[in-house]
């Protein structure tokens, strides 16, 4: 029921001029991703942000939105991807692929805040419409923080120590009327 809430909510938001919602995310276009892995429960769950990470399943994201919202809205700009935000306030989504990052996937408010092992730059929108970074797509894993399922690039079986982690497809639903939210770091 949940999922079916989402995919509504997602294709309310994305087809609200009435056209239908293009998976292809031209550039500087905004959009938000959804997971696919049918038969698992993040299938079609749409990403979220929250505390300087990417979840699906949140309760909620607790964002500063400008309208309601509880999925993340993100803008690819020269190869870095961002979240849209209200404020003028540039977050930026990193990945850390060393040894201790694990494949990390995190957002900073300000490029300064990185950390030495972070790369931002290597986003795309690949193959069907599957969000990657270098041609890396993303990982599911449960039991993080409110029940809640934390997003990871792919490689490592069991990053930051999670286990049961799934491999996941993801599909960017484009949006001409993107909500604009400050994330929580
Ligand atoms: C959102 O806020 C509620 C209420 O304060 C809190 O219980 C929950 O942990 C928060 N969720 C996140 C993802 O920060
Ligand atoms: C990021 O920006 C938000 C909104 O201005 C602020 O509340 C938060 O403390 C900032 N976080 C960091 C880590 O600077």
């Amino acid at each position: 029921m949940q999922f079916k809430t989402a995919i509504l909510a997602f294709t309310l938001a994305f087809t609200a001029n009435g056209l239908p919602a293009s998976t292809a995310a031209a550039a500087d276009s905004t959009f938000g991703v959804i997971a696919i892995r049918s038969g698992s429960l993040v299938q079609n769950a749409g990403f979220q942000a929250a505390r300087s990470s990417l979840f699906v399943n949140l309760a909620s994201q607790n964002a500063s939105c400008e309208d309601e919202s509880n999925y993340a809205t993100f803008y690819i700009e020269d190869e870095e991807l961002h979240l849209y935000t209200v404020s003028g306030l540039t977050q930026t989504v990193f990945v850390d692929r060393s040894g201790m990052g694990m494949g990390k996937v995190g957002y900073v408010n300000c490029t300064t805040q990185l950390g030495r092992n972070s790369e931002t730059k290597g986003w795309a929108v690949g193959y069907g419409g599957n969000l990657e970074f270098q041609g890396i797509g993303f990982q599911a894993c449960p039991g993080s923080i409110d029940g809640g399922w934390s997003l990871w690039l792919q490689g490592v079986e069991k990053p930051g120590f999670n286990e049961g982690c799934l491999g996941v497809s993801t599909n960017v639903l484009t949006t001409d009327e993107p909500i604009g939210c400050d994330y929580t770091t």
